[in-house]
């Protein structure tokens, strides 16, 4: 343990404890920003977490939140695409929502702005969950111990802004940010990262150029960019469904590389199973589309680099945040 300047105990690794002051946890992330109409507390947390995993909140009951988001998958769920009521299919592979309270937009499509908003979306969404929001609150409330946690925690019955309010508040409280690269890079342990993956990270961040969009510590830009995956992107544009700009074509969110052992298959659309797959669409420059980013080149990586790259992205995994999910 350090003693450090202004009285502060640190405790390994982010935690720091200071006289006088209740206990702070400081983040390479930065401090997670929660609406004014929204300020978290434990039993809203717990009433989100309720909410996140109850098949209830479908139409036949047979799906939840956590149907797509599986925790011990970093809240993907290892499919290309995802299954909601009755086996549907949807169209996007499922992103993970840790770290979801730092998302600057959220959705591929980087179109919404906030976590309370996307509630409702697969909700209501025919591949996914596929009920009104009238009748799933009617269902809801007749639950007698969600009807007196609206009462207790929000002093009102149990309706959107309970539901809505909740399941944002357990989102913003998935956090993980204690991968063996934070050690490395911002606790201050210069041997948690192996040779081969030290290399990766400079293959990563200097050789190539993956920082410019998956910049650290959060690893992604939260701009929508178009990385060259298709010619033609076929049904699905990307962020063109939202303004039909054709500047938007094929541009999708840029997601985060944290967990990315984890949160296969990739891309919006599942289609490449590996991070090897991902490793040669990259250095083969990807398609010509006329919205590929300029920053987007082929390159050559020998077979030790390639390991080295792929090594680095492993030491970006951090299940500390699976205390408290089964
Ligand atoms: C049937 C599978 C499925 C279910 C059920 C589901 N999701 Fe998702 N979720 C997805 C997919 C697929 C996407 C990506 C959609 C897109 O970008 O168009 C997504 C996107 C998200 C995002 C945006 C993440 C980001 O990086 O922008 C959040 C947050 C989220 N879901 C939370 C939830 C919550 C809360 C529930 C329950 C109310 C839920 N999901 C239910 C599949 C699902
Ligand atoms: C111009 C911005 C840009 C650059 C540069 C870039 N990426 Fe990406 N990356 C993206 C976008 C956008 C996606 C998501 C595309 C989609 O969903 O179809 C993505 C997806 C990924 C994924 C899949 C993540 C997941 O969960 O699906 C990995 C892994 C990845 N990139 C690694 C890299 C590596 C390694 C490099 C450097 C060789 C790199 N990226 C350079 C924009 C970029």
């Amino acid at each position: 343990m350090n003693i450090l300047k202004g009285g502060c105990i640190a405790i390994p690794l982010f935690l720091y404890q200071c006289r006088s002051v209740s206990p702070v946890t400081v983040s390479p992330l930065g401090a997670i920003i929660h609406p004014e109409a929204n300020k978290p507390s434990q039993d809203k947390i717990d009433l989100g977490r309720t909410l996140f995993f109850d098949t209830r909140l479908s139409a036949d009951n047979s799906i939840s939140c956590a149907s797509c988001h599986v925790p011990a998958f970093a809240f993907t769920d290892r499919k290309r695409v995802s299954n909601g009521v009755e086996g549907r299919m949807t169209t996007r592979n499922s992103p993970s929502i840790l770290n979801a309270g730092y998302l600057k937009s959220v959705m591929f499509d980087a179109h919404l702005e906030t976590l309370e908003m996307q509630v409702t979306v697969p909700i209501q969404e025919h591949v996914e969950m596929d009920i009104t929001v009238v009748s799933l609150l009617e269902r809801l409330r007749k639950i007698p111990e969600y009807q007196k946690a609206a009462k207790e925690i929000y002093d009102r019955d149990f309706d959107a802004w309970v539901l809505t309010r909740s399941i944002a508040a357990f989102e913003r409280s998935l956090i993980s940010d204690n991968s063996r690269f934070d050690q490395y890079m911002y606790g201050g342990d210069k041997s948690a990262l192996t040779k081969s993956e030290k290399a990766g990270w400079k293959i990563f961040s200097e050789d190539l150029y993956c920082i410019k969009c998956h910049p650290a510590p959060h690893f992604t830009t939260y701009q929508a960019e178009n990385n060259g995956l298709y010619m033609d992107y076929g049904e699905d544009k990307g962020r063109f469904r939202i303004n039909h700009d054709t500047l938007d074509m094929g541009r999708f969110k840029v997601p985060s590389l944290r967990n990315v052992e984890l949160t296969y298959p990739y891309m919006h659309d599942g289609s490449f199973s590996s991070l090897d797959d991902v490793i040669a669409h990259y250095s083969s420059g990807g398609e010509d589309h006329q919205n590929k980013s300029s920053i987007i080149k082929s390159f050559d990586l020998s077979e030790e680099e390639q390991i080295d790259l792929k090594n680095f992205l492993r030491a970006l995994t951090d299940t500390s945040y699976m205390t408290g999910f089964r």
